[in-house]
């Protein structure tokens, strides 16, 4: 087997061995979601829930379909309306939970580090789904493949991740994940919305779309993420769409065929021009929507072989 983990907490722990097997299971998956009977059996028998502290729709519903095409049984909780609110910690929900047996858990949270928290008092593989400003491995997954799929590689390609990336969790993974693989990663945006220490991440910092741009074959955008600011990271939203907005002159100084890629939720007209990302020969955005399905079909079905491989009484795995 080449992928030996228990949780996806991140793709920090990850080789590029176990990266590259999880986007060529997912391929596969793509084909069954794409025919007319998606049904697979690789969870049957087991019983996902997931665990959403910050509210999400893609995400939720990638995972929860997901795992049904699957033949998992899956349960959504609502947190925000549940016992949390009554002051049960953290860990209480997760222990409450755990007594139910639960197979697969997939956790969103807004605190940076709880989901490995959770990780440790749990029997379940937990698949993390954004935890603070820290990792979403799934989104970084489903951006891998999709970049896969339409330049035929994920190797020395130059990828400028645009916007706000100090409070982006999409943004880490990302960087992670394409430094791992071997390409250039550039990021792009104000001073105030890069994080401290940024270089020493390997990668290239830049302030002006036209520079960080300039011969990219892969154009990022992310979301000013305002509820993660408390104000003062940029003068106004018209001041910021007219310096990092990507819209068609900006878009020129990349590539004749980069791709535009945005994870969502879109702030049109703040982070991207509504054209771009309506372009069909430019914008992936519906791409990797679609790609997310069956990188988290792929993600939960590697990691229910090794949860069944753990149970097995001959079991060497750990
Ligand atoms: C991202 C997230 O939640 O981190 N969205 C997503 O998963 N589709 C990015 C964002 O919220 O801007």
């Amino acid at each position: 087997m080449t992928f030996r983990h228990r949780h996806l907490l991140g793709i920090e722990p990850l080789a590029p061995a176990e990266i590259t097997a999880i986007l060529d299971l997912a391929d596969s998956y793509v084909d069954l979601n794409r025919s007319s009977v998606k049904r697979g059996t690789a969870l049957e028998g087991l019983t996902q829930i997931n665990m959403f502290f910050e509210a999400s729709t893609r995400t939720q519903a990638s995972f929860e379909i997901a795992g049904k095409r699957l033949g998992a049984d899956v349960m959504n909780m609502a947190m925000q309306a549940s016992s949390i609110k009554k002051g049960e910690t953290l860990i209480d929900t997760a222990l409450t939970l755990n007594a139910m047996h639960p197979d697969l858990l997939v956790v969103r949270h807004p605190h940076s580090g709880a989901v490995n928290l959770l990780a440790e008092k749990v029997n379940a593989a937990v698949l993390n789904a954004g935890d603070g400003k820290h990792e979403h491995p799934t989104q970084a997954l489903l951006d891998a493949l999709t970049i896969r799929r339409k330049k035929g590689r994920l190797h020395r390609l130059t990828v400028a991740i645009c916007g706000d990336i100090a409070h982006s969790r999409v943004a880490r993974s990302n960087i992670l994940l394409l430094g791992k693989m071997e390409n250039r990663v550039r990021l792009v945006g104000p001073p105030t919305l890069m994080p401290a220490r940024i270089h020493e991440f390997g990668v290239e910092v830049f302030d002006n779309m036209h520079a960080g741009l300039e011969g990219a074959d892969v154009v990022m955008m992310l979301r000013l993420q305002k509820e993660r600011m408390d104000g003062g990271f940029i003068p106004s939203e018209r001041e910021y769409y007219h310096r990092f907005g990507l819209d068609a002159e900006k878009l020129s100084y990349a590539r004749a065929d980069a791709i535009v890629m945005h994870p969502g939720p879109m702030n049109r007209g703040v982070e991207i021009d509504g054209t771009i990302a309506d372009d069909i020969n430019r914008s992936v955005i519906q791409e990797q929507v679609e790609m997310g399905v069956a990188v988290r079909m792929a993600a939960m079905d590697l990691l229910a072989r090794n949860l069944r491989a753990a149970r097995a009484p001959e079991s060497v795995l750990v």
